[in-house]
């Protein structure tokens, strides 16, 4: 047992030292953070249970990798330390026992917590104000020189504001690259044909160690700091103190800070964690820190990380998987794209099976083949993505994926947009799939809302031919449905009940309804509202189209095309002979009263006079736009019984709350 430990810590020495090699020296990891932080753990269990085997160079003993060659080395003075991680509420509450248990006191502690920013450390030297230095982290004791690169970065004052700052005043804090600021960088290289960066974090790590400040110069950086190194004279007593001294000497602070109690900063995690996707950069979980800094002081260190901080790490994002195969899927308007299939794997909370991959020249640009192994990253709702093949792990040769010449469903021949990258298939509404696609879209509970017509019975329907166009859905009768499997006589009424309640809609939904390419829900509201009905709309101009909100000429030349082809002007007609009707309260709302445009509402609670969705369509008809979270955006928070979170932090960021009948009364004047 014992040498099967020692030669297990080998093993995870070993692994753990090529993830560091990959992650700090070549940007290039192979593994995802979580993972990492699996085997890191694993390794501390084993070291802790076996001292003995405990190698000298094991990675648990040090904090980065060695710099790469090319930048100079400087010698921190106070060393760059690393923080202590928790997963969960119960090593969060562990943490804070520990450091109350060392403090001797039962009062509730004074805890700062930041989002913990995803990228890298760096500490900034300033002498009499001025900008002397600057140095990557490195291993912690020894970093980079990196001041020509630091100099490029606008946020970052050469000279401290005002006089009072002390001597010497070493800054560190965290280089990031915005979220925005990276997809348009990326965007920028691809065009040069130059290497793109896998993430922001990745992005800001090799901009930062650029050898040409030049190009740094190019690289939209950003700067927060977190914390202090060597200093002439103290700045404050208080970590959130001090962070407001250096705010005072014009340096950009990690926003976000804020001061609770422990009980308090779980409620602040949580909120973080859900609207991480919210914040312009990266986050990768909280840290929080003993705001006290004489208390920091007694609680000292622990090998290379504070006692008196740690960080609360999100949830894994990122992991490595095999690609199984890669599917081809044929959308609503035809288009053909490629989805991954993986091996499962446990990421963000949920486990991950398929990945988009977007169009053929993600693939290619990619060159991600089956087989692979690839690293896959999940971000809040979106589907996980395929940010990386790991090319060097291929075992045997497997040829490129190429681009279908026929529909895998119709068999139709394909067409290819080379500037829209889009293979698509011809078949129209031959295509099952497409069919499908489009029934699915008629149906959603934001086109036409009928419930209890489900994927499943549309395939069914289409797969018996008695459903071809949106209009036959209206032509089933109880009857009918019946004869189906599993479909008893009730079941076969409430699926007729509401395809019948269906009928009366909203002229906007109604044309969100009927999937004309790129036509979304808020292009629908803006033509709804342009055109007081359909016939009108039907026969516009390009140059009429071109006049609505949002539509310049590709989606009017779609919404022409769509209008030109035969069959979509009698589903139409169909539709509107089986009794499919809306009202037109949208189209002729009096302009005077049409005052919410360029406002943000969000419902939440009960409503008993409508629905959400009907509130939301009649705000939105008012020219409002609805959204799912307050945010400092938010104009007005409308909050019905049952209110929560929601409600919680629209006090907190002073938004303008209302109830249901100020809403009415809004809504009446109308
Ligand atoms: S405090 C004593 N605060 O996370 C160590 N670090 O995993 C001081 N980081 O090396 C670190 N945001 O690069 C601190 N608000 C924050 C942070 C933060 C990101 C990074 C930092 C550190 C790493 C540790």
């Amino acid at each position: 047992m014992t040498t099967a430990a020692k030669t297990e810590i080998h093993q995870l020495v070993r692994e753990i030292r090529l993830h560091d090699y990959n992650y700090h020296v070549l940007d290039s990891p192979t593994i995802g953070d979580g993972q990492y932080d699996q085997l890191v753990r694993k390794l501390i269990a084993l070291e802790t249970d076996f001292p003995e085997y405990r190698e000298p160079n094991s990675p648990t003993q040090r904090v980065g990798a060695k710099p790469e060659s090319g930048f100079e080395e400087v010698t921190h003075r106070v060393p760059m330390l690393s923080l202590g991680n928790v997963f969960d509420v119960d090593e969060f509450r562990q943490f804070v026992a520990r450091v109350e248990d060392r403090l001797g006191k039962v009062d509730a502690t004074v805890l700062a917590a930041e989002p913990k920013l995803d990228g890298l450390a760096l500490s900034i030297r300033y002498e009499y104000g001025e900008l002397v230095m600057a140095a990557t982290r490195g291993d912690g004791q020894t970093g980079e020189n990196v001041t020509q690169n630091v100099r490029t970065i606008r946020s970052i004052p050469l000279t401290l504001k005002g006089d009072s700052f002390p001597d010497l005043l070493e800054v560190r804090g965290e280089v990031i690259m915005k979220k925005q600021e990276f997809t348009a960088m990326n965007k920028r290289l691809q065009g040069l044909s130059e290497k793109t960066f896998v993430n922001p974090r990745n992005a800001a790590a090799g901009s930062l160690r650029q050898l040409d400040p030049k190009i740094v110069a190019t690289r939209p950086l950003s700067f927060f700091a977190y914390g202090l190194g060597e200093i002439s004279e103290p700045l404050g007593n208080t970590h959130s103190g001090v962070m407001d001294a250096l705010k005072a000497f014009a340096i950009p602070v990690n926003p976000g800070l804020v001061k609770a109690t422990s009980d308090q900063i779980e409620r602040v995690y949580s909120d973080l964690l859900a609207n991480r996707d919210q914040l312009p950069y990266e986050i990768d979980g909280m840290v929080v820190k003993v705001d006290d800094l004489e208390m920091q002081e007694m609680l000292g260190f622990v090998a290379r990380a504070p006692r008196f901080a740690s960080a609360w790490k999100f949830p894994a994002q990122e992991a490595s998987t095999r690609l199984i195969a890669i599917d081809m899927q044929v959308g609503r308007t035809g288009a053909i794209t490629p989805v991954a299939r993986l091996e499962p794997v446990f990421l963000g909370g949920v486990t991950v099976s398929n990945a988009t991959l977007h169009n053929f020249d993600e693939v290619a640009r990619l060159d991600v083949r089956p087989g692979d192994q690839v690293m896959v990253r999940r971000a809040g709702d979106v589907i996980p993505q395929i940010i990386r093949v790991m090319t060097e792990r291929r075992d045997r040769q497997i040829d490129p994926i190429e681009l279908p010449t026929e529909c895998p469903v119709c068999q139709s021949p394909v067409e290819c947009n080379i500037d829209e990258a889009v293979v698509r298939c011809s078949g129209g509404l031959i295509c099952k799939a497409q069919r499908l696609e489009r029934l699915k879209h008629f149906v959603s509970r934001r086109a036409m809302d009928i419930d209890g017509v489900g994927e499943r019975l549309l395939e069914t329907l289409i797969g018996r031919e008695w459903v071809k166009t949106p209009a036959d859905l209206y032509r089933l009768s109880a009857e009918l449905l019946e004869g189906l499997d599993r479909m008893g006589s009730k079941s076969a009424q409430n699926v007729v009940q509401a395809i019948t309640s269906s009928k009366a809609t909203t002229f906007a939904r109604f044309l969100y309804a009927l999937g004309i390419r790129d036509v979304g829900e808020a292009t629908a509201r803006n033509l709804a509202q342009a055109f007081n009905d359909i016939d009108q709309l039907i026969d516009a101009p390009l140059e009429e189209l071109m006049e609505v909100d949002d539509v310049g000429p590709v989606v009017a030349s779609h919404i022409r095309a769509f209008f030109e082809v035969k069959c979509n002007r009698e589903v139409i007609v169909d539709l509107v002979t089986l009794g499919v009707h809306w009202s037109v309260y949208e189209s002729n709302i009096d302009s005077n009263c049409s005052d919410l445009v360029g406002q943000t509402w969000v419902l939440t609670g009960a409503l008993t006079s409508m629905t959400r969705e009907e509130a939301s369509d009649k705000l939105r008809a008012l020219g409002a736009k609805v959204v799912g979270s307050v945010s400092t955006q938010t104009t007005v928070l409308v909050a019905g019984p049952g209110a929560g979170g929601k409600l919680d932090k629209a006090e907190t960021l002073g938004v303008e709350i209302i109830d249901e009948a100020a809403l009415l009364e809004l809504l009446e004047c109308r």
